[in-house]
């Protein structure tokens, strides 16, 4: 039986024998992407390159990505669902097409050197063909020179066979996906791949991305064609292990182990079933978050693990799990993971502290917050703008775990009239801002572009102006503005304000061409004054240089030369937190 890390080392393999080099598990904080809050796909990182940028290793990549989908965090614990989970991709940059992708992947899947999956087992779908794009025959016909039975290809609509997060820009295609199926009745004459009674099951979706979907919602023709499949792990291995959901593979034995030691059970009774696999989806994220960096906050991503954390910790209660339990299991996860995942370990200390900090925090007022919460529920038969408020407020309760508490006892949650409120008491609204980040792809757009290379001289600047010893904290770009965090211990003068403006521009001026290079980690670290190098070993990396003022290990893009930017002006600065300092600015 086939287990998640054969599987992991079996796919690298087949596709560096076929000419694809591995490339690094990015983190799950998306490097200058404002769009999103998380690394939600594999090809996500690689969206700069998709559209068009050379990437340093080369245009056949594959490797193993960590994700995290909140989209559909309150289905966690049914069958298939994970928050966090694996992907194996490959990638073609405009080097291969349908006709090597397709039989590559059904080697793969079929071949007894590989996975040797029965072929009888597998079946297909192709994209049907709309006002946009034409049908797919040419991935048709590549399915049935491989022997796959024609009645077993099906044609389905863009809802179905279209990869492109709904509403977003950027590269986008038809996609053939490749279905499983698990040997169950059929659920009716109608049930097809797509069904979802369970007897096909996605395993891999394989995406020609042709198109690239423009802000005004038209599909143009990309000038490179590229390849982007996915193949999401524990899902993939559950099916193949004939098992009836993800937690009933090895991945999930350590913790489930674990977390009946901590609930002093034998067995865990049905109507906990649900619980535990909150637990031990949440932990895996939340251990994973906080080794990228992340830490609890009300905000964006901060307050996505802030959710995920007091989350576990009230399913933990549920199973009768009184004291701090996050930490233990949470090294079960780095245990299972840390080979290949080494930062996990040395960010052990990081975020064993961490999640006993945020335990305390919680435990302190969860038990308090329940009880009030009961109290207005049997007095009213529901929670109201002001009183999720107030849960949120004086017990820490997220609004995602009030409506899940308001689910299980029928008792319904004022969600609008709660970020109403949330908006007036001036607080950023969590939930919205989650929403907002929800989904999309890179935001390429020219003025982001112009903004990143401003940031870049910014950068600089400030060290000419303040001190050498100033070093990037944090980088946020959106079409509009930039926003740039750095140590520093005191408010910037007036003078200084002009000043570090005063460089930007002049560079601006002096029409510099920004180039780049690509190179080894170590080279680039030889060359390179700025970087947040993070876990890239072995892998070439790119060094963006404007003259020989400024270089930085940065994966782009950038303009081409420093005239393109127009005038840059600093719109505020101010303290973000202890020594540290946000400035934002913009291009006019
Ligand atoms: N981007 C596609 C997916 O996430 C294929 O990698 O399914």
């Amino acid at each position: 039986m086939i287990s998640s890390d054969k599987l992991k080392k079996m796919y690298l393999e087949f596709f560096q024998k076929n000419g694809h080099k591995i490339i690094a598990n990015a983190s799950l904080v998306p490097e200058n992407d404002p769009t999103a809050l998380f690394i939600s796909a594999g090809m996500h990182p690689l969206v700069p390159y998709l559209l068009g940028q050379p990437h340093p290793s080369g245009t056949k990549l594959v490797n193993v990505q960590k994700c995290l989908r909140t989209s559909d965090v309150d289905e966690v614990g049914d069958s298939f669902h994970l928050s966090f989970f694996e992907m194996l991709g490959n990638w073609s940059l405009g080097d291969y097409f349908k006709a090597e992708s397709i039989p590559w992947s059904y080697e793969f899947l079929t071949s007894n050197e590989w996975l040797g999956i029965d072929k009888d087992r597998l079946s297909v779908t192709v994209f049907a063909g709309d006002e946009d794009a034409s049908r797919d025959e040419e991935s048709a016909g590549i399915w049935k020179s491989l022997g796959m039975p024609e009645e077993r290809i099906y044609y389905l609509p863009k809802e179905d066979n279209w990869w492109g997060p709904a509403g977003a820009t950027g590269p986008c295609g038809p996609d053939t996906e490749i279905f499983y199926d698990t040997g169950i009745e059929p659920c009716g004459a109608e049930c097809k791949p797509g069904c979802s009674c369970g007897k096909y099951n996605e395993i891999w979706n394989n995406v020609f991305m042709e198109y690239n979907k423009t802000s005004d919602g038209r599909y143009e023709l990309l000038e490179q064609k590229n390849v982007d499949t996915g193949m999401g792990v524990e899902r993939t291995i559950s099916v193949m292990q004939g098992k009836k959901n993800v937690y009933e593979t090895e991945i999930f034995v350590p913790l489930i182990e674990k977390i009946k030691e901590l609930a002093e059970v034998e067995e865990i009774p049905d109507e906990q079933e649900k619980s535990i696999r909150v637990v031990m989806d949440h932990t895996r994220a939340a251990t994973f978050l906080l080794a990228d960096g992340v830490v609890p906050r009300n905000i964006e991503q901060g307050y996505v693990l802030r959710r995920i954390i007091r989350g576990a910790i009230r399913h933990g209660r549920r199973m009768g799990i009184e004291r701090e339990f996050l930490t233990e299991l949470s090294l079960a996860v780095i245990g299972i993971y840390e080979a290949d995942n080494p930062h996990l370990r040395k960010k052990e200390a990081f975020i064993l502290n961490e999640l006993r900090k945020e335990s305390k925090k919680f435990n302190n007022t969860l038990i308090k917050g329940l009880r009030r919460f009961n109290r207005i529920a049997d007095k009213k038969k529901e929670i109201d703008a002001k009183d999720a408020f107030l849960l949120y407020q004086s017990f820490g309760f997220p609004i995602e775990i009030t409506v899940e508490i308001g689910k299980e006892n029928n008792i319904p949650v004022d969600v609008p009239g709660f970020e109403e409120e949330m908006k007036k008491h001036q607080k950023v609204s969590s939930a919205s801002a989650d929403r907002k980040f929800g989904s999309g792809l890179a935001d390429s757009q020219k003025e982001t572009v112009k903004l990143h290379t401003a940031t870049h001289i910014l950068n600089e600047a400030l060290r000419v102006i303040l001190s050498k010893d100033i070093v990037q904290r944090g980088s946020n770009i959106t079409h509009e503005r930039l926003r740039f965090d750095f140590n520093f211990d005191r408010k910037m003068t007036e003078e200084e304000k002009r000043a570090v403006e005063d460089v930007v521009n002049q560079k601006i001026k002096q029409a510099i061409p920004v180039t780049q290079i690509e190179t080894s980690l170590e080279e680039a670290k030889k060359i390179a004054t700025q970087a947040v190098f993070g876990d890239r070993y072995g892998e070439k990396v790119t060094v963006y240089s404007i003259g020989d003022f400024s270089s930085e290990l940065c994966s782009g893009p950038h303009v081409e030369n420093t005239s393109e930017l127009g005038h840059f002006r600093i719109v505020k600065e101010r303290s973000i937190s202890a020594g540290v300092r946000r400035i934002r600015a913009v291009l006019e």
